[in-house]
């Protein structure tokens, strides 16, 4: 459809080109004098061509895109979403942002209208990745490309591409944080053990099944050999998944774990998948009476400006940064790309199955930070400036 249109404005611009063309043909002239207009009259011509040309192409480049997101109930999507609507109005875009307040339904609706009030694309973040397959189906049928942003699109056929980071890797790096902090090997060898817990992510969002297998896979023979010791015995994904990543149920939770399992011993270490999280058990931590001489070594995701300052407090041990400016540049290279009928870039061709098709996917790399790395990753790399944090 948008080649179409494509052709059919450029079929336009030379139209007026020729137009243009004729006009300076007419004009009377003689001798020298003829010469001269004439040749300003061809660069006229040709000036005037180039003009309607550049146009029809900055037409080609609008267009109208729906922007699908989550929720506003972390800084982290506030700032994906003003990012994308500020890069894609930047190129021509007009673009419709919306948010679902965390609501499936809602977030239907909003795509309905979107798809209702002309969008050519779509970039969505879903509340729930399974729960859009029908205004999915919608959306093909009028012909509008869809692109998974940072979350999988479930059980569907009619997304072109996924744009996110590598998120078993987020999980890896979680647990590959932990074995190095607390020295496991060591801990191991010398007959040691830790307590943990595990947050992990909700069960509605692929991202989240990703970072549990990526924690379990280095965590796992800890837990099996005593040398991480998790005494409410909860570490498999159906039992520490936390539906719409509620900081309120990590919080509760939390709060439950140390009244009824730690209240001979400390918890050592909150495994936790997500920066709102580590909120909730701080909540809780504080509430519990825990002090810097036993606070826990607390994971988090997403390197909010919150948990940053909680990392530069010590009330935080380490998050993954995830350059959401990044996300958001490669997401817009696939929005351009469907847009002109092109191929993005794309890095991955076989992790990202939906169920119904393998998504190709560009994957940014997450890293890890911590109080050691923090100025030079988040600070030196522009993502929040150093009075933000207090430095
Ligand atoms: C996930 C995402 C995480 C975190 C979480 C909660 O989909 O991968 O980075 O933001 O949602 O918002």
């Amino acid at each position: 459809m948008r080649r179409k249109a494509l052709s059919a404005i450029l079929a336009v611009a030379m139209v007026a080109a020729l137009v243009v063309g004729c006009g300076s043909s007419t004009t009377e002239t003689t001798g020298d004098a003829a010469a001269t207009e004439e040749a300003t009259d061809d660069a006229a011509a040709d000036d005037a061509a180039a003009e309607a040309e550049n146009e029809a192409l900055a037409a080609a480049e609008g267009g109208r895109i729906g922007v699908a997101m989550p929720t506003q109930s972390s800084e982290r999507w506030i700032n994906d979403g003003a990012n994308m609507k500020e890069k894609l109005e930047a190129l021509g875009y007009e673009v419709d942002l919306q948010y679902a307040e965390d609501d499936p339904q809602a977030q239907v609706s909003q795509i309905e209208n979107m798809i209702a009030a002309g969008a050519n694309c779509l970039v969505i973040a879903a509340v729930d990745s399974g729960a859009l397959t029908t205004v999915e189906a919608a959306a093909k049928e009028a012909g509008i490309p869809i692109i998974a942003y940072d979350r999988l699109l479930m059980d569907t056929d009619a997304v072109s591409y996924y744009a996110s980071f590598d998120n078993k890797g987020v999980g890896t790096a979680i647990a590959n944080y932990i074995v190095e902090a607390k020295d496991l090997e060591a801990a191991r060898e010398a007959g040691e053990s830790y307590t943990i817990e595990f947050f992990m992510g909700s069960p509605d969002d692929n991202n989240a099944v990703l970072l549990h297998q990526g924690i379990m896979e280095v965590l796992q023979p800890y837990l099996d050999d005593g040398t991480l010791d998790c005494k409410t015995g909860r570490t498999s994904f159906e039992d520490t998944c936390i539906l719409r990543w509620s900081q309120e149920t990590a919080q509760q939770w939390c709060e439950n774990y140390l009244t009824g399992f730690y209240a001979e011993e400390d918890l050592d270490i909150a495994c936790t998948a997500f920066d709102g999280f580590a909120y909730g058990v701080k909540a809780a931590l504080q509430g519990a009476g825990y002090t810097a001489e036993n606070w826990p070594l607390v994971t988090g995701q997403d390197a909010e400006l919150m948990a940053c300052k909680n990392i530069l407090d010590g009330t935080q041990t380490m998050s993954i940064y995830k350059d959401t400016r990044l996300l958001a540049e490669k997401c817009i290279t696939m929005v351009q790309a469907v847009m002109t009928g092109t191929e993005p870039e794309i890095n991955d061709t076989t992790t990202y199955d939906n169920n119904v098709i393998v998504v190709p996917s560009y994957l940014c790399t997450p890293v890890a930070v911590d109080a050691e790395n923090l100025q030079e990753v988040i600070v030196d790399g522009g993502y929040y400036a150093a009075e933000d944090l207090g430095l």
